[in-house]
């Protein structure tokens, strides 16, 4: 079986498959965390693998970046391969003071300007929240990632539960509409978190959404790549710790 961006036989997928925006990253943890993983999929270079965490069959597939690429992904991998659980793990830009370089944000809503999510509600605003069940067993769990990255429980990351911004656009943000979003209590900006729960929200299933703050509109700074690293295998092995666990279920 293929779809038009999926190129994998039926039954490829586990029915709970994280989301890196970087098909790159999704090479890492299918390298790096999961056991036996397998390539499923590979087309336009978006890398897609299943294999198991702890026992439980597990997938991890590159979404790109945007509304409509990820929006793309996520129908298919629901309509075509029966998944039931979607958790986006991707970086983010502090947009409040209290938000600092390397914690962790599990999105509890996403705004947006984008106008995807408009087509299903008649033209009215659609609150594109996580699934809530998905939501605490991600915060539960990244909460013990956290922990045990820093077993000395020095100044390390927060783990921060609240509303993000999805933007469509990466450049040309103005700085005062920025700042009117930390104030209306907008964590950070990221690309992808509203279409990913507008795409759930019409199929039927779960998805949720954790993000490493990667760079402070604020105060102009970002980590380094090897930083980056680091943020992210904390948020992979969180967001696997989640899925495992909703998949016993
Ligand atoms: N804007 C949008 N998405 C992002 C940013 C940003 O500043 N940083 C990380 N993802």
């Amino acid at each position: 079986m293929s779809t038009p961006h999926i190129a994998a036989p039926a039954g490829a997928f586990a029915p709970s498959v994280l989301l890196p925006g970087d098909p790159l990253r999704a090479r890492w943890v299918a390298n790096e965390l999961l056991s036996g993983a397998v390539e499923v999929t590979s087309i336009r270079g978006i890398l897609g693998y299943t294999g198991t965490w702890e026992g439980s069959e597990v997938s991890v597939m590159g979404t790109g970046m945007g509304v409509p690429s990820i929006s793309i992904y996520a129908t298919e991998l629901v309509r075509h391969y029966e998944v039931e659980n979607l958790v986006r793990i991707g970086s983010c830009g502090a947009l409040s003071d209290d938000v600092a370089l390397r914690d962790v944000i599990v999105v509890s809503g996403a705004s947006t300007d984008s106008g995807v999510n408009r087509r299903l509600v008649a033209g009215y605003d659609f609150a594109a929240t996580p699934d809530f069940h998905l939501t605490c067993a991600v915060v539960e769990a990244a909460e013990a990632a956290v922990a045990a990255a820093d077993p000395a429980g020095g100044p390390g990351p927060s783990v921060r539960v609240g509303r993000v911004f999805t933007s469509d656009t990466f450049y040309g943000q103005p700085p005062e509409e920025m700042q009117r979003l930390g104030a209306t209590g907008h964590l950070a900006v990221e690309m992808e978190a509203a279409g990913l729960f507008g795409v759930a929200a019409t199929e039927g299933v779960a998805a949720a959404a954790i993000l490493t703050v990667s760079d402070h509109l604020g105060e102009d700074t970002h980590l380094s790549p090897e930083e980056r690293q680091v943020g992210f295998s904390t948020m992979a092995v969180a967001a696997l710790d989640a899925i495992a666990g909703a998949a016993l279920r």
